[in-house]
Order: C-alpha cells, then sequence, then structure tokens
C-alpha cells in the first residue's frame, strides 16, 4: 500500500495546470454507449476511477485505444452484455450511468448497486423514479438493479432532491426516449452542462442544461464525435485552497473561472488575494496569501453554492484561521470523517449534527493520518503542506481515484511531498 510523506511548512509558488474534470469524464465515458459509434474523448484525467471505467467497458466488450496525446477512443459496437454486476462496478460511485447508458441504448441493463465515498447514505431512488417515468420496469435484486422497457417514452420528472447523478442518468435514458423529456429541479453543476454539449455534440437535442429545468426531444439517431471534457472545478479548488493554506502564490491554468465564484468568494473573503486572467490561450486564477486568513462561515448547496467536494479542504485552511468558522454540510450528512484526522494535527474542531465549528489555531503540526474518502484525503494533504513538521497519509489509494498527477503537480509548486509505495 502506498503512503504519502509530507514535510510541511514550504509555501507553495508557480503554475499549475488543470486536468480533465473527473465526474465529467465518469459520465460522457459510459455516454459515449448511447451512439453505438466511436467517439474520440480529449482531456480526461489520469486518475483510477477513469481506469476503472475503462476497464468495465472493455470487460463488456468496447473497443478502447489511447491516442499518443492521451486521449481515448471508444468505439462500443462490440459491446454484448447488458449486465455488468463485478466488484470494479460497486466499488464506484459513477458505475450508476451505466444504467442510463445502457437502457437508453439497448433497453436493458443490470447494474450493481453503485458504492463510492462513505460521505452518507447515498441513495439511488430518484434515479429509478426517472428511469421509471420514462417507461422502464426497474427492481432491484441480489445487490443489482435491474432495468427494462419495451419502449422508452419522454416524461415530465421532478427530483426530489437536487441530484447531480440523477439528473445525468436520467438525460442519459431519455436521450433515447420517443418524445419530449422534462426535468425539472435539475442539477445545474458544470458537469451537468458538459454531459448535455456532449450528448448534442453526438446528435442529441437537450436544452436548459445549467439552469433547473432541462428539455429534451429523444429518439434521434446518435453519431460518434470527438470531444474534450470542461477542467476539473474541484481540482481548481483543491490548488486554490491548498495555496491559501500555505500562503502562497499560484497561478492555476486551465480553468472556468465561472465555475470557482463560490470558492473564489469564500477565499476573499477569508482576506486570500485571487485574481482572474487570460493569457491569450487559457483562462487562469492566481491566488496568493501572506498570512492567516479570517475565519468564515460556509454552507454547502448545489451549484452555484459552495461545492460539498470542498468543505473538506476548506476546513483545512480554516483551522489555522483567525477566529471561528461554522461549516455546515447541506448534501451529505456523514462528509465529516477527516476532522478527527485534522484534531491529530493540533486542530480544535466539533461537530454538531451537520455543522462543524472550526476554532482557529495558529498553527497545525505533523502527524500520522489516514484519508477515510477522496475528499477527506484532498483535505490532509492541505493540512499537511501547511503544517510544521513531517505527516504520513496512508490509504492514498482514495486520492488517486480523482485526483491526476497530485504529488507530481504538487512537488513543481515547492511541496515536499513523496509517495512511498510499501
Ligand atoms: C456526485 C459526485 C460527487 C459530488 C456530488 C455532489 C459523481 C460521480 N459524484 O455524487 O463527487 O460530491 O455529486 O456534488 O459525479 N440523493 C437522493 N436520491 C438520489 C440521488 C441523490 O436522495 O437518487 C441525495 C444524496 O444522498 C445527496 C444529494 O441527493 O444527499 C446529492 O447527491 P448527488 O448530487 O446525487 O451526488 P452523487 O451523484 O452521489
Amino acid at each position: 500500500m502506498a503512503y504519502y510523506r509530507i514535510n510541511g511548512g514550504k509555501r507553495l509558488e508557480g503554475a499549475v495546470t488543470i486536468s480533465g474534470a473527473k465526474n465529467a469524464a465518469l459520465a460522457i465515458i459510459p455516454a459515449v454507449i448511447l451512439s453505438g459509434e466511436s467517439c474520440l474523448l480529449e482531456n480526461l484525467p489520469e486518475i483510477e476511477d477513469v481506469r476503472i471505467v475503462e476497464e468495465i467497458l472493455t470487460s463488456m466488450g468496447a473497443d478502447i485505444s489511447r491516442t499518443p496525446d492521451g486521449s481515448m477512443r471508444i468505439d462500443p459496437s462490440g459491446i454484448s452484455t447488458f449486465s455488468v454486476t463485478g466488484e470494479m462496478v460497486s466499488s464506484m460511485r459513477a458505475s450508476y450511468y451505466l444504467l442510463g447508458a445502457l437502457l437508453g441504448r439497448y433497453k436493458k441493463a443490470e447494474i450493481a448497486l453503485p458504492g463510492g465515498c462513505a460521505i452518507g447514505q447515498r441513495p439511488i431512488d430518484q434515479h429509478i423514479k426517472g428511469m421509471r417515468a420514462l417507461g422502464a420496469d426497474i427492481v432491484i435484486q441480489g445487490g443489482a438493479v435491474k432495468a427494462r422497457a419495451d419502449r422508452l417514452r419522454g416524461a415530465e420528472i421532478y427530483l426530489d432532491v437536487v441530484s447531480v447523478g440523477a439528473t445525468i442518468n436520467i438525460m442519459l435514458a431519455a436521450v433515447a426516449a420517443e418524445g419530449q423529456t422534462i426535468i425539472a429541479n435539475a442539477a445545474k453543476e458544470p458537469h451537468v452542462v458538459d454531459v448535455a454539449n456532449f450528448l448534442n455534440m453526438m446528435g442529441a437535442n437537450v436544452k436548459g442544461a445549467g439552469t433547473d429545468v432541462i428539455r429534451m426531444q429523444g429518439g434521434r439517431r446518435l453519431h460518434g464525435c470527438t470531444y474534450a471534457v470542461i477542467p476539473d472545478q474541484i481540482e481548481a479548488g483543491t490548488f486554490m485552497i491548498a495555496a491559501a493554506a500555505t500562503r502562497g502564490d499560484v497561478i492555476i491554468n486551465n480553468v472556468i473561472p465561472t465555475h470557482l465564484e463560490a470558492i473564489s468568494a469564500k477565499l476573499m473573503e477569508c482576506g486570500v488575494t485571487v485574481t482572474e486572467g487570460d493569457d491569450g490561450r487559457d483562462f487562469f486564477i492566481r491566488v496568493s496569501a501572506d498570512k492567516r486568513p479570517r475565519a468564515v462561515n460556509i454552507k454547502t448547496l448545489p451549484y452555484p453554492g459552495f461545492p460539498t467536494d470542498l468543505q473538506q479542504p476548506m476546513m483545512a485552511l480554516l483551522a489555522t484561521a483567525e477566529g471561528n468558522s461554522f461549516i455546515m454540510e447541506n448534501i451529505f450528512e456523514n462528509r465529516f470523517n477527516h476532522v478527527p484526522e485534522l484534531a491529530k494535527m493540533g486542530a480544535s474542531i466539533s461537530i454538531s449534527s451537520r455543522t462543524a465549528t472550526v476554532e482557529g489555531v495558529e498553527k497545525l503540526y505533523g502527524a500520522p493520518l489516514c484519508a477515510s474518502d477522496l475528499r477527506a484525503g484532498a483535505a490532509l494533504v492541505i493540512a499537511a503542506l501547511a503544517a510544521e513538521g513531517e505527516s504520513t497519509i496512508s490509504q492514498i489509494h482514495f486520492i488517486d481515484r480523482g485526483y491526476e498527477f497530485l504529488e507530481q503537480k504538487l512537488r513543481a509548486l515547492g511541496a515536499d511531498i513523496m509517495r512511498i509505495e510499501e
């Protein structure tokens, strides 16, 4: 098992380039199934979750190859199974997108119930409700979701909770449904828009993605295409917070600044300098800090609110803020697994229900730490980079699921971080 050894206290300085968005990629790769034709996907992140989806599709009969620049060509025409129930599938959250894609293309699917980070109950009732509304018969049996439909017909679907996964999954199935589908109370996250753009590039008719009402005219013939995935908003936010936590000065290249407004606004409220720019090729954001941040309050909300995926990294920053911060986690009920680890470093944080009260301390100190999930791992890396002394972080396979070349990117910014393979 690999772990990180980090000697903290080094200011991050320089420039970093953000990779393609994990959560967009994990939906777009299975969405290729819908066209039945070959697609070329560019700007995919090289992360473990992408490798797992690639392996799942290959095991189903898709032909996948890489171009020299790292793009992925997927030819789904050889897919010969609609049942994907191995451990790889049940270990990851995004495997639920195979349900919408297979149901759309073949009108049948059997998928192991999705796993993913242990941050709450994470039901999929809204996915199922949406697909039933489109005409699918769905049962859950033996740890798998089994879906089948004679034909899919467009429907009006109101989501009871704003769910990124359900919005995208219903979009995938609805592309193949005859007539109009309306998803109301839809998620507005950047990757919802990215998936809609990809579907439209394949010939679908999806309108309104990015607002809370998405309208689709289904049943069109889709075709292969070339598509570049958007930059990862959460990876960008992680580097922004790491720059602030180490009182550093970092230019973050290949970002879409509007996707980062909630994070930029909170960092500025902390007293951190955040500027946006355009170098003629890409947008960038520069984050610089030279003193302890001021305490701020955070409420996680669906986009465009503060993203739950950055709640944990932000807490690592606020652990050394001047004053008390209140952090309310509104999306997932159990996303505070990083708190006992931060406490080992000297942080003073108490939890009551969904709210963490963070009493800022002057400094954190290195400690042996354990990552419990992907973003908890990112939070611990940030805390360790900012802390005095040495930290180790175990269970970094969680971090590998969502961050491309994390230690190389941090080392290039001056961090003292080593991956040790045991
Ligand atoms: C996705 C992201 C995850 C991110 C989250 C919120 C992927 C692979 N994962 O997760 O990184 O943290 O969005 O931005 O893209 N809910 C229901 N019923 C459902 C679906 C969701 O009650 O059928 C609830 C969830 O328990 C949660 C809330 O809705 O409380 C939002 O969940 P959702 O947006 O669906 O998150 P995921 O798709 O699991």
